[in-house]
């Protein structure tokens, strides 16, 4: 079959007319892929030929523009290069099947690539210009989260799933965490997109920076609309994966969990489409606080879940602290505690140590009291503002007390605290990973992570004012 399309192309004179063009591309399609050409992409290949735009192809043919442009261009496009091994687009279309037609004039034997070499181009080709790694942070010193690696894979790689959010509380790991995982199945993807939230992009502006970054030869010198439904296609056409890391910055303060910031509502449905609609590609949000519509997927469907970051293990916090030289080891399981091996603040923490105790930290647990370094203390001032009346409160009420509590116990000590309310602000203060529940006597009580019992104590508990 092959030697049949190389005769072709060695009978086909240079600078090709449209015929020749399509002849050819059907013949190569034929060899490797055993189609032709359909309709749809005839009229792009006719168009590409006449140096027309897609709204001109969509105007002159039964198509729509966003048929032409989403669905069949960008197939035809990947096909062409998987089978050329190199990037074809509109843009170069022309010159690369004048180029590939005289290399087979020339009687290149490698006119077509061998399929292993295909497949190494072609990666090569999806690294370079597939990947967008945007503001993720480089691969650094990283220990442990074995089980959590494991669990996205399987979420990701083996069962396909959607829509995935990872969240907890700021320093947990969240982003380190998402970098690491990405590393090791970027290969799995057609695209990899990742981009912070923190700057609060609208829904169209993201969407358009996606295709931008997706298609740059389609989308040059254009300021079109674009919209989530334009997304969704190419999850469904491709396999994508999208990291939106800092996606709490989106969700709205002051009221309980979930909430959408004014004019960002449509990300809600933007999630809920992602997670809903079936299609090929993985939606992967890191944020502080777990976002309602995962909430409500996760019990309606498989394919969208969440985990909720806990610490560092024991086993991986050691390996930081010998890699920071730390000594005192005894101590070191006291030092993962008090800080619920929060890695910013071990981080932070381990810095201290080296400063005031020559990296002993025996002689700094010899203090007995928790040290808030400011970052994690800024952390907190950020969650707090953007928490209600009635959260605040149970923290405080919280933090006051000397043990675990229950709901009946929180409604029973809390004067004017009804059922209905303390329930939504104790889920609430889950969601915002702000409080702990511990089980007991077939009852769940609720208490106050270590850092956060300091902060509320010191901030807070003496007036309920900061
Ligand atoms: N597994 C790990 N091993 C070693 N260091 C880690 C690990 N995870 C995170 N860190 C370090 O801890 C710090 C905080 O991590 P990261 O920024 O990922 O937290 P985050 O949960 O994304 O926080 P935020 O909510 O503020 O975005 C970083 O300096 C990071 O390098
Ligand atoms: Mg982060």
């Amino acid at each position: 079959m092959l030697s049949i399309v190389l005769k072709a192309i060695q009978t086909t004179p240079s600078c090709m007319e449209f015929e020749q063009a399509l002849k050819l591309v059907n013949e190569i399609l034929l060899a490797e892929k055993n189609r032709h050409l359909s309709d749809p992409e005839t009229t792009i290949l006719r168009g590409t030929w006449q140096g027309i735009s897609y709204d001109e192809m969509a105007a002159g043919s039964q198509y729509s523009i966003n048929y032409l442009m989403r669905d069949v261009g960008p197939n035809l496009w990947r096909s062409l290069s998987e089978i050329l091994g190199e990037k074809v687009s509109k843009s170069n279309c022309r010159t690369v099947l004048d180029r590939y037609q005289s290399s087979g004039e020339q009687g290149s034997k490698t006119a077509i690539a061998s399929k292993e070499e295909k497949r190494k181009i072609s990666r090569t080709i999806t690294q370079q210009t597939y990947q967008h790694w945007g503001e993720a942070p480089d691969l650094s010193l990283f220990f442990g989260r074995v089980a959590e690696l494991q669990t996205l894979d399987r979420w990701i790689r083996q069962e396909k799933c959607r829509l995935v959010c990872l969240w907890g509380m700021g320093g947990m790991g969240k982003t380190a965490l998402s970098r690491q995982f990405a590393e090791t199945i970027k290969d799995e993807f057609d695209y990899l997109f990742w981009r912070s939230l923190g700057d609060r992009p609208s829904i169209p502006d993201l969407c358009r920076e996606i295709l931008q970054r997706f298609e740059p030869q389609e989308m040059q010198g254009q300021n079109r609309d674009c919209d989530i439904s334009q997304i969704l296609e190419y999850l469904r056409t491709h396999r994508c994966l999208l990291i939106f890391d800092d996606a709490d910055a989106i969700l709205q303060g002051s009221d309980r969990f979930g909430g959408y910031a004014e004019g960002y509502e449509t990300y809600g449905q933007f999630f809920k489409r992602v997670g809903e609609t079936s299609h090929r590609s993985c939606v992967l949000l890191n944020s502080r606080e777990k976002l309602r519509e995962i909430v409500l997927l996760e019990n309606s469907t498989e394919f969208a879940h969440s985990w909720e970051l806990q610490g560092l293990t024991l086993e991986a916090a050691t390996k930081l602290f010998v890699e920071k030289k730390l000594t005192g080891q005894q101590s070191w399981p006291d030092l993962l505690g008090l800080y619920q091996g929060n890695p910013l603040a071990l981080n932070l923490i381990l810095v201290t140590i080296q400063n005031f105790f020559n990296g002993d930290v025996a002689q700094y647990m010899k203090i007995k009291a928790t040290y808030l370094p400011a970052e994690i203390t800024n952390i907190l001032h950020e969650r707090f503002a953007q928490i209600s009346e009635l959260e605040r409160g149970i923290l405080i009420h919280l933090a006051r007390s000397d043990r675990a509590l229950s709901l009946l116990e929180l409604i029973e000590q809390m004067s004017k605290l009804e059922l209905d309310d303390a329930i939504a602000a104790i889920e609430s203060l889950q969601r915002r990973s702000l409080i702990a529940a511990k089980y007991r006597d077939r009852e769940t009580e609720f208490t106050l992570k270590a850092v956060v019992r300091k902060y509320v104590t010191k901030y807070y508990a003496t007036n309920g004012k900061p």
